[in-house]
């Protein structure tokens, strides 16, 4: 067993963070709720437990808290971004490897290595998937926010767009994402059993 999510969501290192992302981003600060929260749980299905469910926790909801170097008006832009706008969005990951200087090591790799698994994913240097997946624990947890990261993204209730089936959320996620695909079955069965 390890702490709960509540318990790790409330450490006050933890909301210092979320304090300043919620107030550049509140979009994404309710997504990193959401992805913290979903990642616990894929944690505990996969029989993480004590440090490292801390260590996968703290990570997912701290994943994206480098977007707080980046304009809010290019992160709302989603899609349409020019080549620019998503260089400078692919920062993301590395910001947050530096801003959170004070974390154990096995926090800040899957916060830079959380969009190594999907299509075209980044960042891809030997260099830098050496900084993200370290050992061998770590690409874990990165795989797992990676594909809890993705699977948010369709089925957070926000962007949910009519009566998906669990079997086309798969197919889509399993295409997006280049990681462990027990992890993707994993989260849209939890996902579509626990709000049946
Ligand atoms: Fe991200
Ligand atoms: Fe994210």
């Amino acid at each position: 067993m390890g702490a709960g999510f509540r318990e790790i969501l409330n450490k006050e290192k933890v909301q210092e963070f979320l304090d300043i992302l919620s107030q550049h981003h509140a979009g994404t600060y309710d997504h990193s709720v959401q992805v913290g929260q979903m990642a616990h749980e894929i944690g505990v299905l996969n029989s993480i437990n004590g440090e490292d469910l801390e260590h996968l926790t703290t990570a997912a909801i701290l994943h994206d808290i480098g977007k707080i170097g980046i304009d809010p008006s290019i992160i709302s832009k989603n899609g349409d971004l020019t080549p620019k706008e998503k260089e400078l969005m692919r920062e993301h990951p590395k910001i947050g490897y530096d801003i959170l200087e004070d974390f154990h090591k096995h926090i800040r790799k899957p916060v830079f290595g959380h969009h190594v698994y999907q299509k075209g994913g980044y960042p891809q240097t030997p260099e830098d998937l050496q900084n993200g997946c370290g050992n061998c624990k770590v690409p874990i947890l990165t795989q797992i926010i990676g594909a809890v990261d993705k699977a948010d993204s369709l089925l957070s209730p926000r962007d949910y767009k009519g009566p998906m089936r669990p079997g086309q959320v798969i197919a889509r996620l399993r295409h997006d994402f280049t990681g462990n695909h027990q992890y993707i079955d994993q989260i849209v069965h939890n996902y579509f059993n626990s709000t049946l």
